[in-house]
């Protein structure tokens, strides 16, 4: 007996199958790209829409679904899908911010919670985890992503999948997720938004592609195609990834949908008019059409005529794209029998039953922006006493809007409580504030601010005037803590920045307070890693907190009077300079200079010296002290498949329970192809109450060594070679012991 997607595709007409290939915007949120005059009502009426993202209400999307039945012969419903991309109502720290808890089991609680209030409001997909790996601060985007480390993405892209789809994207609570963008979003040239990557084959298939991989074997019911090309072939028309290595090696069965717009912007990217874009797309694997309402308007005559473009390299007979409208449709069709929806139409439509608290989400709101900041210094300032007259300066002293970060679409600001609030409520008095918007203001910034119809707060003061009242609080503080960094707009979509540091005015404020001679605590508040310069050398204390979502100030207080311990740690390098990005903790091993030896050949920038100070991946310090011991390891020499133990000790010296992140790293001295210099292969999360004293221990596997070595996507090997590598354990990439292990044949 035919199932229930067969017995529809059998009786559905072209026109219908096209019609579910149409992914259509509610037109009640926020406009990205370069949205179509649609009429969506029209367009239900017609059956002519698959789905719809970006409704803002359970009652909006019951409205469209009946109409969508309503419009549709054989009734399919529609599933609704939404940017959740840190939190629905109740926003978490961005997601470059969370990454730096090292918590997959809080990532996982966030997805979760975050589930369940966009099930509520009868979403069915959201467009989330983006696992872009990036190692470029200049790209706005790095906001969104899990950092620069391909195994840190990994872990996180299967806790976020497992947080929002459970058991089962059909069970309450739950969502189906949507793993984006495919692929290597993250390493546009030149850091600019959109642009395109050409990448060895190696580096794709071992820095970009992982967490896809760990995302497709977590479940992940659901992929979106990025705007970028890769090597040549921009990812819409990408048949060799998507069809390939996505369905073919991951074995990844769901449903892949385009980004806004994304099969039309292949005429712009060079690859045809549309019909010639339409057909590539589809061949491709992009079975839904976001937004650009391409499909719909070529593919009927597509499925009459097929085409051939010889000038595209495009031949596909009228019977080979109705195959390929077939395979598309199916897709759809077998998502939406996932979600349940063609058994019970309003599966999750009618009013929700467990919505979870908005206080249950402040809660975990307030941990996770604790765990995601990072203390990156601390001259024996923190954690300040709850009597400690503080001034709170700079410009996110009391600031909500910034503090959601960028693509919140559902939050709002109105939640955030502001730092000065949450540090009077902590500490019972309320700390003398200085505040000044418009320190943040600069001429570009304004402009940019604009394209974004973002309006600036002016209080109509000069830069000078705000310094000075700066000033006049701080002198009579014992402590002053300088709230500084980037407005949510200068991070996100769109936003690439030439110099990613802090604005000079910022530089400006901090050199006046650091000449006053009190202790000074620096919080940055920022979407991407920022080159701090002077500020991280003036600063007796300094946290970088990112934006943290509603309870992202009450996290830094938490910090601040040690009501938390720091334990964040960074899951990207912080450049000491903004020319030298991008950059990784994990570069390539290079032929010159040799240590030791003549020094002609600068190991980096004329301009920039060896000794300045960059914050390595895996960063960031604790209030506790934490002492290793001396690791070592079961055996010295092992065959494959032989249990190999690094063991190390950790103890807590410190006064209080802190969270300890113990890494692992490898190095392969001897390869076929260049290598990272090194890579981490593991890393475990310990809580320790004061005094405890732990032993760690690492299972070393043979596969944690295999590398791709690829001279093709098609020819690509992964090979692991015997003889020496080396392991280092510590508390960062760069603080590490090591010891050398000797794989036999
Ligand atoms: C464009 C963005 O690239 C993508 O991340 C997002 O999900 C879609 N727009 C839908 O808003």
């Amino acid at each position: 007996m035919k199932g229930k997607v067969e017995r529809l595709m059998a009786e559905m007409t072209p026109a219908e199958k096209i019609g579910q290939l149409n992914l259509l915007p509610a037109g009640e949120g926020l406009v990205t790209g370069a949205a179509q005059a649609t009429t969506l009502a029209q367009r239900l009426d017609a059956g002519q829409v698959g789905a719809v993202f970006g409704t803002k209400s359970l009652a909006s999307a019951r409205a469209m679904q009946e109409r969508a039945l309503a419009g549709s012969r054989l009734k399919i419903p529609l599933f609704f899908g939404e940017d959740v991309i840190h939190g629905h109502r109740t926003i978490f720290p961005l997601p470059v911010a969370l990454a730096c808890s090292w918590d997959p089991s809080l990532v996982e609680e966030t997805a979760a919670f975050a589930a369940a209030e966009a099930a509520a409001e009868g979403q069915h997909v959201v467009f989330s985890p983006m696992i872009d790996v990036s190692r470029d601060p200049r790209w706005g985007r790095v906001a969104e992503s899990p950092g620069e480390d391909p195994l840190l993405a990994s872990r996180i892209a299967a806790a976020a999948v497992r947080g929002y789809q459970g058991a089962d994207i059909a069970g309450p609570g739950r969502v189906a997720a949507c793993l984006k963008h495919f692929v290597a979003y993250g390493a546009p040239l030149s850091g600019r938004d959109y642009d395109n990557a050409s990448l060895a084959w190696e580096d794709l298939l071992g820095i970009y592609l992982p967490p896809f991989a760990a995302g497709c074997a977590a479940g992940a019911a659901c992929v979106m195609a990025s705007f970028n090309a890769v090597n040549k072939v921009p990812m819409h028309a990408h048949a060799q990834l998507i069809e390939g290595w996505l369905r073919g090696t991951t074995g990844f069965d769901g449903l892949v949908l385009s980004d806004y717009t994304g099969v039309k912007e292949l005429i712009a990217h060079g690859l045809g008019p549309a019909p010639v874009a339409v057909a590539r797309a589809l061949f491709a694997g992009i079975d839904m059409d976001m937004v650009g309402e391409d499909y719909l308007r070529e593919l009927p005559a597509l499925a009459k005529a097929g085409i051939d473009a010889a000038d595209a390299g495009v031949a596909l007979s009228a019977a080979a794209i109705r195959d390929l409208i077939n395979r598309s449709c199916r897709r759809v069709l077998t998502f939406k029998d996932r979600l349940g929806l063609l058994d019970n139409p309003f599966r999750g439509l009618v009013a929700a039953g467990a919505v979870p608290t908005r206080q249950d989400g402040r809660k975990l709101a307030r941990t996770a922006a604790a765990r995601s900041v990072v203390l990156l210094k601390n001259d024996a300032v923190l954690p300040l006493s709850t009597g400690t007259r503080v001034a709170l300066v700079g410009p996110f002293a009391r600031d909500r809007r910034n503090m959601l970060g960028t693509w919140a679409v559902s939050g709002n600001s109105d939640d955030v409580v502001p730092l000065d609030q949450a540090v009077a409520t902590l500490t019972g008095r309320a700390p003398k504030t200085a505040w000044g918007v418009n320190i943040v203001e600069e001429a570009w910034l304004e402009q940019r601010l604009n394209v974004h119809g973002v309006t600036v707060e002016r209080d109509g003061r000069s830069e000078a005037e705000l310094v000075d009242e700066a000033l006049a609080l701080a002198r009579q503080a014992d402590v002053i803590v300088a709230a500084v960094g980037e407005a949510k707009e200068h991070a996100g979509e769109s936003s690439s920045c030439l110099s990613p540091s802090l604005p000079a005015p910022h530089h400006h404020l901090i050199a006046a307070l650091k000449a006053t001679g009190k202790p000074l605590v620096v919080v940055v508040f920022a979407g991407r890693p920022l080159a701090l310069g002077a500020i991280a050398e003036a600063a007796d204390a300094l946290l970088y907190a990112w934006h943290g979502g509603i309870a992202g100030p009450e996290g830094v207080a938490d910090i601040l009077f040690g009501a938390a311990a720091p334990s964040g740690r960074l899951c990207v390098t912080l450049p000491a300079h903004p020319g030298e990005v991008p950059l990784s903790y994990a570069e390539e091993t290079t032929g010159r200079p040799n240590p030791g030896h003549f020094q002609k050949f600068l190991t980096g920038w004329l301009d920039l010296p060896d000794s300045a100070m960059r914050y390595p991946f895996g960063f960031g310090l604790g209030y506790g002290e934490i002492r290793y011991g001396l690791p070592s390891l079961s055996i010295a020499q092992a065959a494959p498949g032989e249990p190999v133990v690094l063991t190390i000790g950790i103890e807590n010296r410190g006064p209080r329970e802190a969270i300890e992140t113990v890494q692992l790293y490898a190095s392969d001295p001897v390869a076929r192809i260049t290598r990272p210099s090194r890579f981490l292969i593991d890393f475990q999360q310990v809580t320790l109450r004061a005094g405890e004293r732990r032993e760690v221990s690492f299972r070393i596997d043979a596969g944690q060594f295999r590398y791709p070595v690829a001279p093709s996507l098609e020819t690509a090997e992964w090979v692991r070679d015997p003889g020496l590598v080396r392991l280092h354990v510590g508390p960062n990439s760069r603080d590490t012991q090591s010891l050398e292990l000797t794989w036999l044949a």
